[in-house]
């Protein structure tokens, strides 16, 4: 349903702002008011990803939705997957000369290139 999450957005805006409002009040109560426990933080966000659609979803804006290459862009889906993985290290090494490829390809791991070559390689063209 698409009227769920901004019913809860608002509710949780609510609920902040009511909080905001209520804290000029504790500050000046006669009475130091205990000190809230601590509130749970959240767990910093770790780059662990392994799952392929997830990684290979940013390679979409130049190469296409799931890899299907529009506009002269070079074609992912269906590409044999070695040589992607080969493709990506040459970038990232640079053994390959590319305009922007040499800095992306340094922000995945050889896990995540296999990961994602595999993912393209699946996908028909
Ligand atoms: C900002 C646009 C952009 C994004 C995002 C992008 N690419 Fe590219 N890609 C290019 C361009 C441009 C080339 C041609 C080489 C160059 O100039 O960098 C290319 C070339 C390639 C090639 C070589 C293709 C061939 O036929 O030899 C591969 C493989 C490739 N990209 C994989 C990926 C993968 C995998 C991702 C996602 C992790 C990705 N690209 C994300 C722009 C992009």
């Amino acid at each position: 349903m698409t009227f769920a999450v901004p019913a809860r957005r608002a509710l949780a805006l609510g609920a902040l702002l009511a909080a905001a409002w209520a804290l000029p009040a504790l500050a000046q109560a006669p009475t130091p008011a205990p000190a809230p426990a601590a509130a749970p933080t959240a767990a910093p966000v770790v780059t662990t990803t392994t799952n392929a659609a997830y990684l290979a979803a940013n390679c979409a804006n130049c190469h296409g939705t799931k890899g299907k290459a529009v506009g002269g862009m070079p074609n992912l889906a269906g590409q044999n997957r070695d040589y992607i993985i080969a493709q990506m290290r040459a970038f990232r090494d640079g053994q390959r000369p590319a305009t922007i490829m040499h800095q992306l390809a340094k922000g995945y791991t050889d896990d995540q290139i296999a990961l994602i070559a595999d993912h393209f390689s699946k996908i028909k063209n």
